[in-house]
């Protein structure tokens, strides 16, 4: 390899702006240096957070002492063959890199080509020290030590050793996802931290991600027009309260690209809680003439020639993936039930404390639950119980769970998560159907509102007639209300739409109408639904269980929690110490 100068004309082109902003960002450069100079094995050591020592040894092509010298001036790189900045493949395109870190820290550049002897540069913020010859195995070994100790104006901004070095572990595992080939090492103050054997990327991720993911993820593999997307998401019902664990791969760099966040979140719309999040990995992999990664100064956004397609793809592919999952869970084993019933396995080991486990035999023996009548109890458990999935009902717990007897266990449904579920289904059904059921207001309602929340109401007045509501400006800072959809009965309509207008905006520019709408639907549903508390009949219970059963989506409700749980008689039987 050899670096050059960049032509000027090719440098004023390049996304300006800092590339080292703490220890992090340094780390990341270097790494992806390694990457780029086809290491197979890359060893990182931090202290402190790195704000001491990032040191990062790889054993790939190395670099010649002159090369050593060019690749620490500005704008000298060996990676964009031909000028084509349009087509970069590498991580690196800049020749920024070593050169800022070297202007903030001290720097010890040592590298080897095979064949050839070792050399080292020193360079004390931007001056070079000291130079020469170096016993060293092929490969780079880049020293950075006391980043920012000499800019004060930095040094402000950066947080603790234990805030840097979290934010160092998470751009070393989003690297090692990038390349699951490369076998990497990471060590913390002298701790070892991870070893990563070159692998496949599933195993990658899994390894990294956490490992709940085995019985909570679901796997992602779709094509769409020339773009690829594979990778893993958790179930909704298995969120988080951070978006800290969504890892995002565009041609194996990772990003934080907004457009690829948001079209995770609108997958996830009306399975989640707004302020939960899902896990992910996910791998796009892109024509390179579709995408320009020249966009931002970490290079850690790019820009799509065509973001429709892409996110199309993203929330087309995952929403498949999770709809027919949440389908296959609610008519067979509730994907959920693991976590759930964990719980109930240490209720059963409190129980076996508070009582000896004799008394506990004995009890079985003598006590016998003929003629026992449970209050409330629905119908008696004589008949022959027909397969239904959700089982048949048997009866409704402290007006707000039901409980049913399938044929493989005992179900419990929370009904006013199940039918918040339902309403919404129903709706999205409905107006994909093209008839939603709208009620006239009596006398139209004028809702006084601020102009740019009347443009957006406007804006999405046509979407809104199809959900039942129907609204037109009524002046500058007024919207004028004819209908509300039927399903909401009686309701505030000037809330209701005020509401909309917030979510219309909050939800921005980065998601389609249509998943604005899906979120508006939720929140309509969750105000139409059957609260807890209210005393069901057998009947309206048996009705709710078949509906779940048949309606996508239903083992949530709209906030991602489980809408029922399956307590299988192998679990009853250990419940009771029988097995
Ligand atoms: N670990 C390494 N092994 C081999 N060569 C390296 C290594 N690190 C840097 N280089 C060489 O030094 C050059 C300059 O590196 P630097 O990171 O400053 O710029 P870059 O990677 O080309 O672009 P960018 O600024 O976008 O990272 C690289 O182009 C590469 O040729
Ligand atoms: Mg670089």
């Amino acid at each position: 390899m050899s670096i050059r100068r960049l032509p000027p004309e090719l440098i004023n082109r390049i996304a300006a702006g800092e590339v080292v902003e703490r220890p992090a960002s340094a780390l990341k450069e270097v790494v992806e240096n390694s990457l780029d100079a086809g290491a197979a094995q890359v060893s990182i050591r931090l202290h402190a957070g790195g704000l001491e020592l990032i040191e990062v040894a790889d054993d790939g092509s190395g670099m010649a002492p002159d090369e050593m010298r060019l690749a620490l001036e500005r704008h000298a790189t060996s990676k964009l063959p031909g000028d084509a900045i349009d087509r970069v493949t590498s991580f690196g395109f800049r020749g920024e890199a070593l050169p800022s870190i070297a202007s903030v820290s001290r720097l010890t550049l040592e590298s080897r080509v095979r064949g050839a002897d070792g050399w080292r540069i020193e360079i004390d913020h931007g001056e070079r020290m000291d130079e020469g010859p170096a016993a060293f195995p092929p490969g780079t070994r880049v020293r950075v030590e006391g980043l920012f100790d000499k800019v004060p104006a930095r040094r402000k901004f950066l947080r603790s050793p234990r805030a840097e070095y979290a934010a160092c572990l998470d751009t070393v595992k989003r690297l090692a996802m990038a390349r699951s080939d490369v076998g990497f090492t990471l060590d913390h103050d002298g701790r070892r931290i991870l070893t990563l054997a070159p692998t496949e990327p599933p195993t990658r991720v899994a390894e990294l991600l956490t490992h709940e993911l085995d019985r909570h993820g679901i796997g992602i593999d779709c094509a769409r027009d020339g773009l690829r997307l594979t990778g893993v998401i958790s179930l909704p019902t298995f969120n988080r309260g951070m978006a800290d664990q969504q890892y995002l791969f565009v041609n194996s760099r990772p990003v934080k690209d907004r457009l690829l966040v948001g079209a995770l979140r609108a997958a996830y719309r009306d399975l989640i809680a707004r302020d939960r999040h899902p896990i992910a990995a996910l791998f796009l992999e892109v024509p390179l003439k579709e995408v320009d990664v020249n966009v931002h100064p970490a290079k850690t956004e790019v820009r799509f020639r065509d973001p429709a397609a892409v996110r199309g793809l993203i929330v087309g592919g995952l929403r498949r993936a999770l709809d027919e999952e949440t389908q296959r869970s609610a008519a067979r084993e509730q994907a959920a039930a693991p976590v759930m019933w964990t719980s109930s396995a240490s209720y059963a080991r409190d129980l076996d404390r508070e009582r000896p486990p004799s008394a506990l035999r004995e009890e079985q023996h003598s006590f016998t639950p003929v003629g026992f009548v449970p209050q409330g109890q629905a119908e008696p458990a004589v008949e022959p119980v027909p397969t239904y999935p959700l089982g048949v009902a048997r009866g409704q717990v402290a007006a707000t769970y039901i409980v049913a007897e399938a044929e493989d266990g005992l179900v419990i449904v929370d009904q006013h998560a199940a039918h918040e579920r339902l309403v919404l289904e129903r709706m999205r059904a409905a107006r994909e159907g093209g008839d939603v059921a709208r009620q006239a207001l009596l006398i139209p309602q004028v809702v006084e509102l601020d102009e740019p929340d009347c443009d957006r109401l406007e804006g999405a007045a046509v979407e809104l007639a199809e959900m039942g509501l129907e609204l037109e400006r009524f002046g500058p800072a007024s919207i004028l209300v004819r209908a509300v959809p039927a399903a909401l009965g009686q309701t505030d309509v000037a809330r209701l739409v005020a509401d909309l207008a917030v979510e219309i905006a909050e939800l921005g520019g980065a998601l389609s109408l249509r998943d604005k709408l899906d979120h508006v639907a939720a929140t309509i549903a969750c105000h139409g639904s059957v609260r807890a508390g209210r005393v069901l009949s057998v009947a309206e219970m048996n009705a709710l269980l078949r509906e779940m059963e048949v309606t996508p989506r239903s083992g949530q409700c709209n906030h991602g929690r489980p809408t029922w749980v399956k307590l299988g008689h192998g679990e009853i039987e250990k419940l009771f110490g029988r097995k």
